[in-house]
């Protein structure tokens, strides 16, 4: 997502920004922007796109000599992403980067608009700036009314500033989102990421949240929480960018699972609130008319969409079609214009679903996409796009893409029942509070990590896996199977438990491995009589449930809960964990698995 760096030293500013913001290119942009104060002299640039246009807007700007220096890469969520979006935020004479999330920046706005304050951008980040500069116009004191800005924010925040008034100055805060302060020999450094300064400076102060300060030339002062002084300690930076990139995980694809707690947080910002949903993408009227749902995706995408389709059709008491895209291509659909025609993709780029797509709309669909990519050609395409906030994903095996995606379908599916009148204030309520324990059933524990590397070593041969499942977990089933064979190579099929005796159990015996998804809340007495068949032809079963299953060989215990979305989404941790591990014990690369590639542009 966004990356922040900060300088204060001697040193040409424009190459170190640059260089910092390079660095952190890998956690997805869509703008870049810095903004240096050298001789007294305030400058500022920005640019839409890739870091090259910023290069080519900066290049005939160089500042050499003491200064202070900030830079950001923003990846949209509040507003497009537009020049007047990126940071840095101007105030009259300060500029603002900022990473993170003010939850109260409305309530602020509505104040210093009152106040007459005038704002240029949609985003939350500029009331940072216009806060700080009408304290500073009322108490005359730029760390008092540094001090006071902070105090006011609700949220999360990285905060960098800069101000005309204290030109040799940058003021920092920390709460929720990572920074840092780096000792290099020529400045001070600042960054979100320690990629940011590797090979700059050589260690680092990792802030901790409700701590701020300013740093001057080798000077830097720091707070805590509650305004007491506090020293640095300063540990030794990792000398491997690559490794640093993955924050300490060992693959881009283990980090992407541990980052699904956080990232659905994003996903549900400004959407789901306390008792209502809201989807300002959506304006008045698009829906209406609207009396049936088509999906088109393909891969980890179509999976989604197969979970959202139960959920389109019990909730929100619609018809919904899911089809791979690569198949409604060439099947010439017949298609009608009460249809909703919606693709779901992490890239925005894949080949057969935006055809799909292009094809829905020569016949004359309204569409909507559930995407990953801002600006990408399927949300270029499309006539709404619901972005799913997920951050750029690296690992090629998608995880918090998928995740990010069926919570943003749920969310757009709650948003059509209240619409079409089918859901009861209370059901929603309901639903919303389910949503919300989200964060925390994403979360990986040590221990269940710990019990999924060590079960893993049981299932590095066979014959072959079955993943089974019912209703909602039927997809689930097949996105763990998908997992699987993307990374470990080993054959895997994903399967409704119900439909294995039509067929499939014949391959039953001891070397058949089959993952078996039994949660509480959804069809258990059907799902445990499909196991006991199996288990009757000598299959080795993994169940995953809350409920104690005697004829499991192994068991992984999810805990209880009243919602069959909650016991989805953390089945779905365990299974991408499964995958990870398997293919980790059989030496396999991971984030690049042989014969994928992440964005598929080609038929
Ligand atoms: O970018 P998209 O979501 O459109 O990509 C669709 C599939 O190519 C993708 O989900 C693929 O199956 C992944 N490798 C799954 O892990």
């Amino acid at each position: 997502m966004c990356g922040i760096v900060g300088y204060v030293g001697e040193s040409e500013k424009r190459q170190i920004l640059l260089e910092g913001l390079k660095e952190l290119e890998y956690r997805g942009y869509d703008s870049a922007g810095i903004a240096v104060i050298s001789k007294d002299i305030l400058q500022s640039f920005k640019a839409v796109g890739k870091l090259k246009n910023l290069e080519e807007k900066t290049k005939n700007f160089s500042a050499n000599g003491f200064g202070v220096a900030i830079g950001h890469t923003r990846w949209a969520t509040h507003g497009k992403p537009t020049e007047l979006n990126a940071h840095p935020h101007l105030g009259k004479e300060s500029y603002v980067v900022h990473n993170g999330i003010i939850e109260n920046y409305q309530e602020l706005k509505k104040r210093l608009l009152q106040k007459g304050v005038n704002f240029l951008s949609q985003t939350d980040t500029e009331v940072i700036v216009h806060l700080f500069e009408d304290y500073l116009s009322l108490l005359k004191d730029s760390f008092k009314a540094f001090e006071k800005t902070i105090q006011e924010l609700e949220g999360a925040y990285a905060i960098l500033l800069i101000t005309k008034i204290e030109p040799d100055t940058i003021f920092f805060a920390k709460n929720g989102s990572p920074l840092l302060i780096a000792k290099g020999d020529d400045g001070i450094y600042f960054a979100s990421s320690d990629t940011a300064v590797i090979g700059k400076a050589k260690r680092a102060y990792y802030l901790e949240d409700g701590e701020w300060g300013y740093v001057k030339k080798d000077e830097i002062t720091l707070f805590d929480k509650e305004g007491n002084k506090k020293e640095l300690e300063f540990k030794d930076l990792p000398s491997d960018k690559l490794s640093a990139q993955k924050d300490g995980y060992r693959f881009f694809m283990e980090k992407e699972i541990y980052e699904q707690s956080s990232v659905v947080v994003d996903t549900m910002m400004g959407r789901v609130l306390e008792d209502d949903i809201h989807l300002d993408e959506i304006k008045e009227g698009f829906l209406d008319g609207i009396n049936a749902i088509k999906i088109c995706a393909c891969g980890t995408s179509f999976h989604s969409a197969m979970a959202a389709s139960y959920l389109f059709e019990r909730i929100a008491k619609i018809r919904c079609d899911v089809e791979i895209a690569s198949e409604f291509r060439y099947k010439e659909p017949l298609l009608s214009k009460d249809t909703l025609f919606i693709t779901i993709s992490q890239s925005g780029e894949t080949a057969d679903t935006l055809e799909a797509l292009k094809m829905a709309k020569r016949a004359g669909l309204k569409s909507l996409t559930i995407c990953n990519v801002d600006n990408s050609s399927i949300v270029r395409e499309s006539d709404v796009a619901l972005l799913t906030r997920a951050g750029i994903e690296k690992g090629v095996a998608s995880t918090k893409a998928f995740a990010t995606q069926t919570l943003l379908l749920w969310i757009f599916v709650l948003f059509l029942a209240k619409k079409r009148g089918v859901v009861s204030k209370e059901f929603l309520v309901n639903e919303i509070k389910a949503m919300q324990m989200l964060p925390r059933v994403l979360e990986v524990s040590d221990k269940l990590h710990e019990k999924i590397h060590r079960l893993s070593k049981r299932y590095l041969h066979g014959h072959g896996f079955f993943f089974i499942g019912r209703d909602i977990f039927y997809p689930l089933a097949l996105e763990g199977a998908l997992k699987l064979k993307e990374i470990s190579y080993l054959h895997a099929e994903g399967y409704p438990a119900g439909e294995m005796k039509h067929g499939p159990i014949a391959l039953a015996d001891s070397n058949l491995f089959t993952i078996a998804l039994m949660p509480k809340t959804m069809l258990y007495d059907k799902i445990k009589s499909n196991v006991e068949e199996l288990s009757a032809r000598d299959a080795t079963i993994l169940a995953i449930s809350p409920i104690e299953f005697e004829l499991a060989d192994d068991f992984i215990k999810t805990n209880f809960s009243s919602h069959p979305m909650i016991e989805f989404f953390e089945m779905m941790v365990i299974l991408q964990l499964l995958a990870l591990e398997i293919a980790i014990r059989l030496g396999n690369d991971v984030d690049m698995p042989r014969n994928l590639a992440k964005s598929v542009t080609v038929e």
